[in-house]
């Protein structure tokens, strides 16, 4: 078994590309394997020709590694992942080991950097990614657990938990802890970044713990006009901050004045207390649906990350104005960034922006919000301030908000960047450049059934069904109808809408909130089966396209195609 000496570090990816061109003539290095496991410090480079393919995929690996620690390339990387183990399956006349080799922590602490080799641990194995960290763009992260547990830094990333992501390192085994080592570990009960949440009501359907996603049932999510605190849906990237409402400071950059930092009584006292009632959703509603049609990437959301609630707070625009924005700013600045006092392991803050004319338009009635559904913000929704930016997508209503920019870029954070941007059905994570897409902010046109259920039945006695669910547009366009039919799409109905629990319409171009709408249709006589679809129109005249497939793309943002919902029909008697 030939195997590359901790030590040589940094040497040794010097050596990767003498290697591949050792592959290339036909050398293979060799490998070991030990209970199946495959294990190989001299690895395939990929390919059947490790310099070609590094030549020609050196580019693709190393976005693949990058996607790695954000999740988004994970796909990519399996994909790359499966050649390689290809390859070194078949190319081996592999020897067979008994056992692993065995390491004792000490020897795994030692190694923490690039130039003494950088080991991991994760559950009693132990891993050499020095290659992987070196190619690896942002492998700085990773960097943090070297020489230890990967668990407690995994926990914020619980994406890396996916099968497809543990068999890749799985490349990286070199042997295991020794027993004594393992129990000390576990007795060390590493920090978990989570354990500080804030509990939950049981009703929420969890798509995500770590960090904590979920969304309400969709058969209660329609039950109230304001959805209450507790159950609206929640959308987590990061574990949920501490904040200390005493020493909380509100930092507003790029006016003439310079910094100034805001703490939480002078937002509520020196500004008029605005109160607005908002539809938060997320681009990822109704994800499940695009999966169904073919694999996304991301949280699997069914039709409920989406949630109505009453926001109170500072207005944005009259903050900008009273700490100096002038209509001169606004001759270079064009928009406004907003930071979360949420952080990775490194110290990167969630972060996101919205258009300058937004924030300072006196229609576009965005909010520094303080409290939500006339209490404090729960600390899953940004206590002690949000941004709330009405008629945009949930990405941009930053919680937690610590830092405000007025700038003339955008955010520059990965979710502004590199996530929540919509693609052609025919873009693949081979294809897809997210510098080519806008960033999402006004949603489209949205409707879904919250009543009856998939998959329950009728009783024909009835002679009717009641059919309920939510609409809202993005960027303040008002439904104006809501088409529901019984027999997949071939006649239809117009429901009754409920635009407020006080039945106030909202003011022209501000329609922020969902409306509800519900109606009793007969039942077709004879029918089986009902196929119950919905579809709205707000008065712009959008409407929702009828299927998912011209709609998908590889991110399952902005699914909005026609909800459909099958029921059956029992007859009394059986
Ligand atoms: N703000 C911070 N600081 N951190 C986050 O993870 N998630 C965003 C947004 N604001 C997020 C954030 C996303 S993607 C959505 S959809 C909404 O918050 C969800 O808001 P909610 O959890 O209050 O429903």
């Amino acid at each position: 078994m030939q195997r590359l000496k901790p030590s040589q570090g940094l040497s040794q990816l010097l050596l990767i590309r003498s290697q591949s061109s050792r592959i290339s003539k036909g050398i293979i290095p060799l490998l070991s394997v030990w209970d199946g496991h495959l294990s190989s410090r001299w690895r395939s480079t990929g390919g059947h020709g490790g310099q070609k393919y590094f030549n020609n995929n050196g580019q693709k690996f190393r976005f693949a590694l990058a996607g790695l620690l954000a999740g988004t390339g994970a796909v990519l990387a399996y994909k790359l992942h499966q050649s390689k183990v290809q390859w070194a399956a078949s190319s081996a006349q592999l020897p067979v080991t008994s056992s692993p080799p065995v390491y004792t922590l000490e020897e795994v602490t030692k190694h923490r950097s690039l130039d003494n080799g950088v080991w991991v641990t994760y559950k009693g194995d132990v891993y050499d990614i020095t290659e992987f960290v070196a190619m690896h763009p942002g492998g700085d992260k990773i960097l943090l657990a070297a020489g230890g547990a990967l668990e407690p830094y995994w926990a914020l990333y619980a994406v890396h938990k996916e099968e497809h992501v543990l068999e890749i390192l799985s490349e990286y085994k070199i042997g295991v802890l020794n027993p004594e080592s393992i129990k000390r570990q576990e007795s060390t009960d590493p920090l978990d970044p989570y354990s500080g949440e804030p509990s939950r009501h049981p009703a929420l359907q969890i798509n995500s713990l770590k960090p904590f996603n979920a969304e309400p049932p969709a058969s209660v999510l329609a039950d109230n006009y304001i959805t209450p605190s507790a159950i609206f849906f929640k959308r987590n990237h990061l574990p949920v901050p501490k904040v200390d409402p005493e020493t909380y400071r509100l930092e507003i950059e790029g006016l003439p004045g310079g910094v100034v930092s805001v703490t939480l009584s002078e937002l509520k006292s020196r500004f008029p207390k605005h109160t607005i009632t908002a539809t938060l959703q997320c681009a990822g509603n109704r994800r499940s649906e695009m999966n169904k049609v073919k694999q996304v990437k991301g949280l699997n959301w069914g039709i409920a990350a989406i949630s109505n609630a009453t926001w109170s707070g500072a207005s944005l625009r009259e903050v900008l104005l009273h700490y100096g924005f002038t209509p001169e700013v606004a001759i270079n600045a064009k928009h406004i960034q907003f930071e979360g006092l949420d952080k990775d392991v490194t110290g990167t803050a969630y972060g996101a922006s919205i258009n300058l004319n937004k924030a300072l338009s006196e229609e576009g009635d965005v909010l520094l919000a303080y409290e939500m559904n006339g209490e404090d913000l729960p600390p899953d929704h940004g206590y002690p301030v949000r941004v709330v930016v009405p008629g945009v997508v949930g990405a941009r209503n930053v919680k937690w908000l610590g830092r405000i920019v007025v700038s003339h870029e955008e955010s520059k954070s990965h979710w502004q960047q590199n996530d929540y941007k919509g693609f052609s059905p025919g873009t693949d994570w081979d294809t897809v450049d997210f510098k080519s897409a806008p960033a999402i902010q006004e949603l489209p046109i949205q409707s879904a059934i919250t009543h009856p259920a998939e998959g329950s039945s009728v009783e024909r006695g009835d002679e009717e069904v009641t059919i309920k669910g939510y609409a809202w547009s993005g960027g303040g366009r008002e439904v104006v109808r809501v088409d529901v039919s019984v027999d997949g799409g071939n006649t239809w109905h117009v429901a009754k809408l409920h635009s407020s629990d006080l039945g106030r319409n909202p003011a022209p171009g501000r329609a922020w909130a969902w409306k509800l709408w519900e109606i009793d249709v007969p039942l077709p006589d004879g029918a089986q089966e009902l196929e119950i679809v919905c579809k709205a129109v707000d008065n712009s005249y959008n409407t929702q396209p009828d299927t998912v497939g011209p709609i998908w793309n590889l991110r399952g943002v902005l699914s909005n195609a026609w909800h459909r919902v099958k029921v059956k029909v029992k007859d009394d008697q059986k």
